[in-house]
């Protein structure tokens, strides 16, 4: 009830804010300088929307034109639609040689399809990847590694997700557990992931400099106490408090993971690695995941459609992670490595992420869960 009522309050406290931005303002400017105010209140509004970003953009759409990839090769996962899709069409419009990672074999083909209708020269390759199995991660894995023999990996992706919403306005609920035995949500915004990087890595290692961009979340401020469980007993648990506000904490868990596993892994490989790992919160965008997540308040998405100042188009969603993927001499000459980025392109803490201790227990964690896995001929789940 007083989750109901809290959302309540939020979506109203929106609204009204719009309408007396719609009675000041005739015309909603993209920039609205009274949210620069309202973002310095905490940093996971930075760049949330169009409204709470600043100019100049550290990295522009002219910027991205002036890349060439040709000769590179690039996998994206969830990359049949959203910002996957838009990562993918643009590394294929800079030359790269891409492979569309997606659960669904029509949706990838048809999204292959049209990508390639705009790229005439470049493959663009797919391959079936289901994030809620680490046996079809690993035997997409090694298809791809097979299909490419001794090449490099040069861009990696990590970008599937999606944000499990409760059934009933509950404080408390069980998200369902996967046939490997974990926290679905998880498992396939992290543990996947994590997964099939340990998988690629040697095709990574053979790049001259290889990138790793994970899609996080703004909602990676927002989690639980012990911030990400790092025991199969917490993790699988039902889930009390489920939500805060309007904030889904298992997501933001998963979220923080993705920023915390960079650091980790940007440890782990050292200074001198040739393996770049990043993050980004792409901000509020217009896909099937925020359709989704506002279906049961229909009149938000009316509110979306009519001003544009409160999401980011796909694009424009995209192009924070298109920095940390294909701008090698920023990335080189300003040594951005196991950082967290916000759009469009400017570096944000995270507190959450900062914790040596937790870095630590997550990766080893995460390597546990996925150690029996690793053999082709496991057919195992988590105990
Ligand atoms: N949109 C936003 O405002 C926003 C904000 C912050 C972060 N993000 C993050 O951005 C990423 C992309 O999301 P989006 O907004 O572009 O939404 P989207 O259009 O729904 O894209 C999500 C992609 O992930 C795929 N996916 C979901 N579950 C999967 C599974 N079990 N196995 C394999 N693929 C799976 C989806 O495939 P299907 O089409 O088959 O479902 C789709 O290709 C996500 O990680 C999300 O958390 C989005």
């Amino acid at each position: 009830m007083l989750n109901c009522l809290m959302k309540f309050g939020a979506y109203l406290a929106v609204f009204l804010a719009i309408v007396v931005h719609l009675i000041l303002f005739t015309e909603i400017p993209r920039q609205i300088g009274v949210y620069r105010f309202i973002k310095q209140c905490a940093p996971l509004l930075e760049g949330l929307s169009p409204a709470f970003s600043e100019e100049p953009w550290g990295f522009t759409f002219e910027d991205l034109t002036e890349q060439n990839l040709s000769g590179q090769r690039a996998l994206v996962t969830g990359a049949n639609s959203g910002i996957g899709y838009e990562v993918a069409r643009q590394l294929a419009k800079l030359g790269a040689e891409v492979t569309l990672a997606c659960r669904s074999v029509t949706k990838c083909a048809e999204a292959a399809a049209l990508i390639q209708k705009e790229n005439p020269k470049g493959p663009v390759m797919t391959t079936i990847m289901d994030m809620t199995s680490l046996a079809s991660v690993r035997e997409s894995a090694h298809e791809y590694m097979l299909h490419q023999g001794g090449k490099a990996l040069d861009m990696l992706f990590l970008n599937a997700g999606y944000n499990y919403i409760p059934k009933e306005n509950g404080p408390k609920d069980c998200i369902p557990i996967t046939s490997d035995g974990m926290e679905e949500m998880f498992q396939v915004n992290y543990l996947s992931h994590h997964f099939l990087y340990k998988l690629l890595e040697p095709m990574l290692k053979r790049s001259n400099m290889a990138r790793v961009v994970s899609t996080s979340s703004g909602s990676s401020f927002s989690t639980y106490s012990y911030r990400i469980a790092t025991d199969l007993e917490t993790l699988n648990g039902c889930k009390e408090p489920f939500m805060k506000g309007v904030e889904n904490l298992s997501y933001g868990q998963s979220k923080l993971a993705q920023i915390v596993w960079s650091k980790a892994l940007t440890k782990r490989l050292g200074p001198d690695s040739n393996i770049y790992v990043n993050a980004f919160h792409p901000g509020l965008v217009r896909t099937a995941l925020v359709d989704k997540v506002f279906s049961e308040a229909p009149f938000m998405l009316t509110v979306f459609d009519k001003m544009q100042s409160v999401l980011w188009s796909t694009e424009e969603g995209a192009l924070t992670g298109l920095f940390l993927g294909v701008a090698e001499d920023r990335l080189a000459s300003e040594n951005i490595r196991g950082k967290y980025f916000h759009p469009q392109s400017k570096e944000v803490i995270n507190e959450l992420a900062l914790d040596d201790r937790l870095q630590e227990d997550l990766w080893n964690f995460s390597e546990s869960l996925v150690q029996k896995f690793m053999s082709s001929h496991s057919t195992a789940t988590v105990e």
